[in-house]
């Protein structure tokens, strides 16, 4: 509008200059012409047409003619006969308003080629300001036209790309001002177009904004064109309740570098938020749940290592008792009980010298013979309760003699060896493996079928190791009956005595116990 504005100005001169020309003209003669009526007007065309005040044409610039296909031979006929070349609507009541009221009007119309044009039609004052006539422009408008078409189809578009969005979206100003909004924003959060445009969005009651922190990004996203995407506002939104809604939003330069919008977009996130922080809770609940667990498993783990201990050292103390019982049992049997047989035998052999039958000399022998096989028996059965061999001939010695021993009871043929260096082994080392032969060798005579076995004592690194193998029917250490005691005894003694215990055997293929124990670091 301001350019047409402006090429009707330029019109104003060049009709100015035109009545000029006619006043003077009109001083010479009477007849119409369509001479220029003065130097300026005939360099300027312009499409100008001037009607006098009885509404007749009086004057046109050559382009006017060809626009409105106006001949010489029409100058000084009647407007409303003229046949123009472009239909001017209204144009006689325009006239008339022009040249009775003064009043100026303007209208764009589309001429017969299609080009588009503006027409003003004003009074045409003489210099003495009476009234003269009209002074008809014209402006060729088409190019400007359709590029004012062309930035609405744009615009249109724009603003229906916009409008179809789901999302609720606005377009704000610089001050964060409401320029547009699609239907989106309207609906969903029920505000009135007519009262939304122009006014501040945080401004608009009703949504949770949390003002503080959407304006300080909204205008660092405006300021240092930041795009943004994790925004979000909770809270009660009109119509639709508790909502989660995640802001996104970018600045566009819009031509202008003082004209900078931003377009921000609502979008509903509430299902999604809800289903991450139930998701969340559950996880929490879990780990809590599993917490407990393991700490109520920590506390069971706990208890049943107490146990465990409280139960070794139960049977540490059972070994330990057993053993002192079985020593105080051979000592009692060894000292008292063997040394009174011994005086009972001395006792029956003074009778049988002081008595004279021979009768009574073979009862009393015989009495003899007895008391003294209960003795060697006795000193047997002392020897097996508590080896006193142990502690006066060392290990070495006592496994010797009870592989020789359990032999000859059992029918086994026992190989024993021991390496030659054989240093003092302490005491409760020494018992532990005599012990464990005793149940072990026990074992190969009760399971193994063994025709031999082997038994052998040596050392190896600071430590001794004890090897009882047999070649036996052998057994899986995996499905070892629980009802027997001899294995669990042995691992037992072996662990007070802080050494190891490892026992390989298969079906068919013997068994083979190895025993480990320490021995002090330098030799005793
Ligand atoms: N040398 C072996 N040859 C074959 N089987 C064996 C041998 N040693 C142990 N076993 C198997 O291992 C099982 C467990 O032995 P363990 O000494 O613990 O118990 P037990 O001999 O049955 O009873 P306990 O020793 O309490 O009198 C035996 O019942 C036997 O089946
Ligand atoms: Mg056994």
């Amino acid at each position: 509008m301001r350019l047409t504005r402006e090429l009707h100005a330029q019109s104003g001169i060049a009709a100015a200059a035109a009545n000029r020309g006619i006043r003077e003209r009109l001083r010479g003669s009477s007849r119409p012409a369509n001479t220029a009526p003065g130097d300026s007007l005939s360099n300027i065309d312009v499409p100008i047409v001037l009607i006098d005040r009885t509404f007749h044409l009086q004057y046109f610039t050559p382009s006017a003619g060809r626009l409105l296909r106006l001949r010489i031979g029409d100058l000084g006929s009647p407007v409303s006969r003229l046949k123009l070349g472009l239909e001017m609507p209204d144009l006689c009541k325009r006239l008339r308003a022009a040249v009775r009221d003064l009043a100026s009007t303007e209208a764009d119309l589309q001429g017969s080629n299609g080009q588009w044009y503006s027409i003003q039609i004003r009074p045409h004052l003489r210099e003495d300001q009476q009234i003269a006539g009209a002074v008809i422009s014209l402006h060729n408008i088409d190019q400007l036209k359709r590029m004012l078409q062309e930035e609405r189809r744009s615009r249109d578009l724009c603003y229906s790309i916009v409008e179809a969005l789901p999302e609720p979206l606005v377009i704000l100003d610089s001050s964060l001002r409401v320029v547009a909004a699609n239907r989106s924003f309207y609906d969903e959060f029920e505000f009135d177009r007519q009262r939304s445009e122009g006014k501040p969005l945080l401004e608009f009651a009703g949504i949770p904004w949390n003002a503080g922190a959407v304006r300080a990004v909204l205008r660092l996203a405006l300021s240092r064109n930041q795009a943004f995407s994790g925004l979000e506002i909770e809270g009660e939104f009109p119509r639709l309740g508790h909502r989660i809604m995640r802001l996104r939003g970018r600045r566009i330069d819009a031509g202008d570098p003082e004209r900078k919008i931003l377009l921000v977009l609502f979008n509903d996130v509430t299902l999604q938020k809800m289903a991450e922080r139930r998701l969340l809770a559950a996880q929490s609940a879990i780990e809590k749940n599993l917490k407990s667990t393991q700490s109520s498993l920590r506390e069971t783990e706990a208890d049943l290592l107490r146990s465990r201990e409280d139960l070794r050292a139960l049977t540490a103390r059972l070994l330990t008792t057993q053993e002192e019982e079985r020593r105080r049992l051979s000592r009692d049997l060894h000292d008292d009980i063997n040394q009174k047989l011994a005086v009972l035998e001395m006792d029956a052999e003074r009778l049988r010298q002081s008595l004279l039958s021979p009768q009574a000399d073979a009862a009393v022998e015989s009495l003899r013979g007895s008391v003294a096989a209960v003795s060697n028996e006795i000193r047997r059965v002392a020897y097996q309760l508590h080896p006193s061999i142990l502690e006066h001939l060392g290990l070495a010695v006592a496994l010797r003699s009870y592989c020789s021993e359990f032999s000859k009871r059992e029918k086994i043929r026992v190989q024993f060896s021991a390496s030659e260096q054989m240093e003092k082994i302490p005491d409760e080392v020494a018992l532990c493996l005599y012990r464990v032969t005793q149940e072990g060798l026990r074992n190969v005579a009760r399971h193994s079928a063994a025709k031999q076995a082997r038994v052998t004592l040596g050392i190896k690194e600071r430590r001794l190791r004890l090897r009882i193998r047999d070649n036996g029917v052998g057994f899986d250490t995996n499905e070892v009956r629980k009802t027997g005691i001899g294995l669990i005894s042995m691992k037992e003694r072996v662990r007070l005595v802080n050494g190891e215990f490892v026992l390989k055997s298969a079906h068919g293929e013997g068994a083979t116990l190895d025993i480990w124990a320490p021995l002090p670091k330098e030799p005793q």
